[in-house]
């Protein structure tokens, strides 16, 4: 606290990350990174950036990664925002699209920082309950809104919401951009960026982070009409003018390039989770349907804060939110490697 902060600074609640421990043996599955290396072609396209052109500003547009993103997804180069992270795509969102007269739609239990982003720029917003099985139900978007957001799949449930489903939100609210976060889609959902086209009211976010094992690298990006694209080119202009450097330029560019690494990287991990999957429900876990690379469950004979400690003590570290209530005994497993999960089946048998 510092009586030179600007007033507002004073009642921020920030986010606060899952934990980067710095333990040299852990078996870390508390932040919904790839249990494999990324791409060696990203690896090259990195190294064959860091030269003398280093001194030079990147392109602001970051027009080469755009281009890739476009061509992947088979729409135009002015239909893509890229940003560092998609955390700074949904920031210039929030600020750029979501500060209307009515309040923001977003479920009850999802990616907490919405709720920040909503603070930081004086946003409005109403929760909406996830049902009694935890998963959003398209007829309850329907209230007046100043915009709606939620994940696809929803974080930390896991849960997938097909096509029509979200067609159902997008026709329901035609004068409320609709943001469907696809943070986990590669791992089991469907993109809705099929959809941007139809409705100039949809905008998709994704990051490199997660499917394609550049959470350190930080590149997220947006898709949708021309004209939202252009409100949050105007944002990001009178924010930083270069958010992504020239090394993430080449690395996002080689990973959207090589897509032999990613098709098996997918595989593996939702083969993998699915073999977790099997073997928590085989120690009594009640695990709910995911289509992410992490599992949302609770045992019924074991309060979430005990078993996340106790993984703790063996060097396993899993994410345990506590709240609000209805999750309060659910633990959100990240899939790693083989046999990171292996591991962490072994712990759990000691402990149930
Ligand atoms: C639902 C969701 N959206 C967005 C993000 C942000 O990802 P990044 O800023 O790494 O692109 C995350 C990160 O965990 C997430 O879970």
């Amino acid at each position: 606290m510092s009586r030179f902060w600007s007033p507002f600074v004073r009642d921020l609640e920030p986010y606060v990350p899952g934990e980067q421990p710095k333990m040299a043996r852990l078996v870390k599955l508390n932040t919904n990174e790839h249990p494999l290396g990324p791409s060696a072609r990203v690896i090259e396209a990195i190294r064959a950036a860091a030269d003398d052109r280093l001194r030079l500003y990147p392109d602001p547009d970051a027009t080469e990664l755009k281009d890739a993103i476009a061509t992947y997804y088979g729409v135009d180069t002015g239909q893509v925002f890229v940003g560092n992270g998609s955390d700074e795509v949904l920031a210039h969102i929030f600020f750029g699209l979501f500060k209307q007269d009515r309040p923001l739609l977003f479920p009850d239990i999802t990616y907490s920082f919405y709720k920040v982003y909503c603070g930081l720029y004086d946003i409005d917003y109403r929760p909406v309950p996830l049902n009694d099985d935890l998963a959003i139900d398209p007829a309850d978007y329907s209230a007046p809104n100043g915009g709606i957001i939620f994940p696809n799949p929803n974080a930390p449930t896991g849960r997938p919401l097909a096509l029509d489903a979200i067609e159902t939100i997008l026709q329901g609210n035609p004068d409320s951009v609709v943001v469907v976060d696809e943070a986990y889609v590669d791992f089991g959902g469907d993109t809705a960026i099929a959809l941007v086209n139809r409705y100039p009211n949809l905008l998709v976010t994704q990051t490199l982070s997660k499917s394609r094992a550049l959470a350190g690298v930080r590149i997220g990006f947006a898709v949708g009409d021309a004209a939202l694209i252009e409100g949050l080119e105007r944002i990001k202009n009178s924010f930083n003018s270069y958010p992504l450097d020239r090394l993430a330029i080449a690395a996002g560019k080689a990973a959207f390039e090589d897509d032999d690494w990613f098709q098996r990287g997918r595989e593996l991990v939702i083969e993998e989770r699915e073999t977790l999957r099997r073997a928590l429900e085989g120690l009594g876990f009640e695990v709910l349907p995911s289509a992410a690379n992490f599992l949302f469950c609770r045992h019924p004979g074991h309060a979430g804060a005990d078993l996340a400690a106790g993984l703790r003590e063996q060097g396993i570290i899993v994410r345990h939110f506590g709240k609000p209530a209805r999750i309060q005994d659910h633990l959100r497993i990240t899939v790693g490697r083989p046999d990171q999960n292996q591991e962490l089946v072994q712990a759990l048998e000691g402990l149930v």
